[in-house]
């Protein structure tokens, strides 16, 4: 079966809970980050309830639970450590709204749409801060390798901000990017899981790759959404990437597929604005085979986060690990056989960007 993104979305955490008997942990972890809200200063509190219920698909509290799983049993760290991560992600999002100026998230208004930029800044700020309150009661060690993982994503956003509109920028430079700003926050919450499992270094190093493996073909995936997704099916602003000129992958693609003068009139074109909207630029995309080259590269990524799974048992949470790729796979394949498959207008969204 192939569940609509929306689904997707919405249930990947609890579809996989129920496939590998995590269902217990992960609402555990739900009521988990819904409580931390009664630990905020009143004045806050409502925002914080808001922010925190609203219901993402938790795939990084997933990953947590997951990656314990397989390196030696899911413990009571292992569920802080799962409320940190959700709620680091958290920040970023209510900051990258603010970056982006995107005015839904999760199916509800930003919070930079709802309480403006100042108010949002700081909430961001305060979700982070408190998550590292929580951290700070986990083993030593723990705060370290949780804040150089967001210093990393915030010098891959600062790296992103410096190279908007830098339509020279070379696939390699995208891959640092992506690496830094997404990528990080799906391996460190395999690699520290594992490490407060004690399981030898390469071992959380492996289950790292993993993680960082998934989050790179996340990005690219998220990459095309920007582009062909439907926004009430992601219940996300969409054409952000494009309109503050990210260059993404399905558009590096594109002038990869050009050379010469006819890649210099693409590049003037866009700084012109002659693609204003992203529809203007579907037809682009849909010819030149830069689709097929973005699906393979996913797949070839999504090969490398299954071989980093070898060396674990094949019991209930390799399993779901491995679905966890599959589930991307089929999306990736989804949205793009969509495309190529001339049902355009079930990927667009209606009135533009
Ligand atoms: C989504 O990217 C955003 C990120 C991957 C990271 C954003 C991180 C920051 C803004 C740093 C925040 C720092 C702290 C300390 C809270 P996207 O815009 O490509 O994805 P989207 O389509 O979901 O918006
Ligand atoms: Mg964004």
């Amino acid at each position: 079966m192939k569940l609509s993104d929306q689904k997707w979305q919405e249930h990947v955490a609890d579809r996989l809970g129920v496939v590998a008997g995590f269902q217990d942990t992960l609402e555990q972890i739900d009521r988990e980050i819904s409580r931390q809200a009664e630990e905020i200063d009143s004045w806050i509190r409502p925002h914080f309830r808001s922010l925190l219920a609203s219901r993402g698909k938790r795939l990084r509290p997933l990953l947590v639970v997951l990656s314990a799983g397989v390196s030696g049993g899911i413990r009571a760290d292992h569920v802080a450590l799962a409320v940190v991560v959700e709620m680091i992600h958290v920040a970023t999002l209510v900051h990258d709204d603010i970056l982006d100026g995107a005015a839904i998230r999760r199916g509800e208004p930003t919070a930079t749409s709802r309480w403006g930029n100042e108010v949002s800044v700081l909430l961001g700020d305060t979700l982070f801060a408190h998550a590292l309150r929580i951290c700070a009661k986990l083993p030593a060690g723990s705060v370290e390798r949780v804040a150089t993982a967001v210093c990393t994503v915030c010098s891959g956003e600062i790296l992103q901000t410096q190279r908007r509109f830098d339509w020279s920028l070379r696939e390699e430079d995208y891959f640092e990017i992506i690496e830094r700003k997404t990528g990080e926050l799906f391996r460190m919450p395999c690699e520290v899981s594992a490490w407060l499992n004690g399981v030898p270094e390469e071992a959380g190093r492996a289950l790292g790759r993993y993680g960082m493996a998934l989050g790179i073909a996340y990005q690219i995936y998220d990459d095309c959404l920007d582009l062909l997704g439907k926004e009430e099916l992601t219940g996300k602003t969409l054409g952000t990437d494009w309109g503050g000129g990210k260059p993404t992958l399905p558009i590096l693609y594109l002038l990869a597929s050009r050379s010469g003068p006819e890649r210099e009139e693409l590049i003037d074109a866009f700084h012109r604005g002659r693609f204003a909207s992203r529809e203007d630029l579907l037809p682009l995309l849909a010819e030149n085979g830069v689709l097929p080259k973005t699906r393979s590269k996913v797949e070839a990524i999504l090969s490398c986060a299954r071989n980093e799974l070898a060396g674990f048992s094949p019991g209930e949470p390799r399993r779901a690990m491995e679905e966890v790729i599959d589930l991307l796979g089929n999306q990736v394949d989804r949205l793009i056989e969509g495309m190529s498959a001339g049902r355009r207008a079930e990927n667009m969204l209606p009135g533009g960007a």
